[in-house]
């Protein structure tokens, strides 16, 4: 059996943001690859489409050798058992977090109790950053800088000007 130790961190990352890349560099204390994976959720429609989402993750990390980079769709539980990392890194921000995350762990487990969650928790100054809030702050003219690497920051103003805008973006900044 190989000692090396992997994780799979999940998540829609639409986009990556400062706060995942911090959640990854912790795993890496902990693991020896991580990998992240990427969902594809045909019944949400993303900002970012899933190559953008991946290609914004692996300039990230600029071919760092123990991060790799993965599509999923259906199931985490089947896709880690495809995998065989077992291991499931989530991060925490606040107690806000923790039903949701502490539902979906113990829901994980119940369907394949092979898999493990773990969570960490990420610097303080990114405790109240999400995705979700990035697109908004953006939309609405605010700055993000600081909140996601500078990647992101530019495909977000090149979705921005583009002709064709998605529905997200429409509003006026
Ligand atoms: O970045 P997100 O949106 O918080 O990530 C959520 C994600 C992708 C980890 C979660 O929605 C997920 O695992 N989806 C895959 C479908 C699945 O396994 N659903 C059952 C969860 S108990």
């Amino acid at each position: 059996m190989s000692n090396t130790k992997n994780a799979v961190y999940p998540g829609s990352y639409d986009p990556v943001t400062n706060g995942h890349i911090d959640i990854i560099e912790r795993g890496l204390r902990i693991f020896d690859h991580i990998t992240v994976a990427v969902l594809t959720n045909p019944e949400k429609q993303p900002l970012f489409t899933l190559d953008e989402r991946l290609e914004m993750i692996h300039q990230c990390f600029n071919k760092n050798p123990r991060i790799k980079v993965d599509a999923f769709e259906g199931l985490l539980v089947d896709y880690v058992d495809r995998k065989g990392i077992h291991t499931v890194v989530r991060g925490l921000r606040a107690i806000s977090d923790f039903e949701v995350e502490f539902q979906m762990a113990l829901m994980n487990r119940r369907i394949n109790r092979e898999v493990e969650t773990i969570f960490l928790v990420p610097s303080v100054c990114y405790s109240f950053l999400s995705s979700r809030l990035v697109k908004e702050i953006y939309r609405l003219g605010g700055s993000i800088q600081q909140m996601v690497p500078g990647v992101v920051d530019q495909r977000l103003k090149e979705k921005f000007h583009s002709p064709k805008k998605h529905p997200a973006l429409t509003e006026k900044r």
